[in-house]
């Protein structure tokens, strides 16, 4: 097993990939072949069941391609220690969960620095829940969820950033999020998709949303239908383009004005 490359220097590769559930007769992903730069902001959308979790999955190394391959500057996937691969590619995911713990402890659980207020406070002030920690009885020790006899319950929305802060903790060199808003009106997922856009400036991210309009200022939009790639662009590219990309972000357009 080999580690990860210390820092990306040319590329992560996927090429021709295939995964197809063991449940599954014919394939959720077919012939995936695209390319990442290392600092590049992706963005992979697509219609609920498109195949962008499953995807990511393959991204992160929890799925193994059928057929294909993803590599790391030249360094294939099915060679890297799990461990490596986590600890350089992140994810925050829709499923999201929330512990009846501390904040301390849902931020960092896991974490070598989970003693270190400052490097839990940065983490938690990136993903906007700094404010509200410091206004809780006893900040970052304060006691989350209804579990607990004075526990402190969190609205769905800072449940979210709490995940997110997760994520905040890690210098990971790729960072994911599928979509861990789903739960939130479009525009406050936009609002966090720009602002995740933002704090990962120069870091390689890739961002998944069926909502088209959060992922609007990728460098790359990624489009995916039936678990095929039918369209890469940026947003400018592929509304000129006038294809699915186009048809799907002006119906949606539609949708949230009215
Ligand atoms: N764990 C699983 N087992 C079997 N099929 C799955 C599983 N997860 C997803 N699928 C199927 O794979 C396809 C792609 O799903 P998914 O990657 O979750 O899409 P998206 O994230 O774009 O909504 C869908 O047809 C879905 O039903
Ligand atoms: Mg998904």
């Amino acid at each position: 097993m080999r580690a990860f490359p210390e820092k990306l220097q040319k590329h992560i590769l996927i090429n021709n990939l295939s995964f197809t559930y063991a449940t599954h007769t014919s394939p959720q992903l077919k012939g995936i072949s695209f390319m990442i730069k290392p600092g590049e902001k992706i963005a992979i959308v697509g219609e609920n069941g498109a195949g962008k979790s499953t995807l990511v999955k393959c991204l992160l190394g929890l799925y193994m391609p059928d057929n294909g391959s993803i590599k790391f500057d030249g360094v294939d996937i099915r060679t890297i220690d799990p461990k490596s691969l986590r600890e350089h590619v992140s994810a925050v995911f829709q499923d999201f969960e929330s512990y009846n713990l501390t904040v301390r402890e849902n931020i960092a659980m896991g974490h070598g620095k989970i003693d270190d207020d400052a490097y839990v406070e940065v983490a938690a002030a990136k993903a906007g829940v700094g404010e509200l920690i410091k206004n809780l009885p006893n900040g970052l020790d304060t006691e989350l969820g209804a579990m607990f006899h004075q526990g402190h319950e969190l609205s769905g929305g800072q449940w979210q950033k709490i995940a997110l802060s997760r994520a905040f903790m890690r210098d990971a060199q790729i960072v994911i999020l599928d979509e861990p808003t789903a739960a939130l009106d479009p525009r406050a997922e936009a609002e966090i998709y720009d602002n995740f856009a933002k704090l990962y400036e120069g870091k390689t991210t890739i961002m998944i949303s069926h909502r088209l309009s959060s992922c609007r200022f990728a460098d790359k939009i990624i489009v995916l239908h039936n678990g095929e790639i039918i369209e890469v662009g940026s947003h400018e590219e592929l509304l000129h383009l006038e294809g699915s990309y186009a048809d799907m972000f002006n119906t949606q357009a539609k949708r949230y004005s009215a």
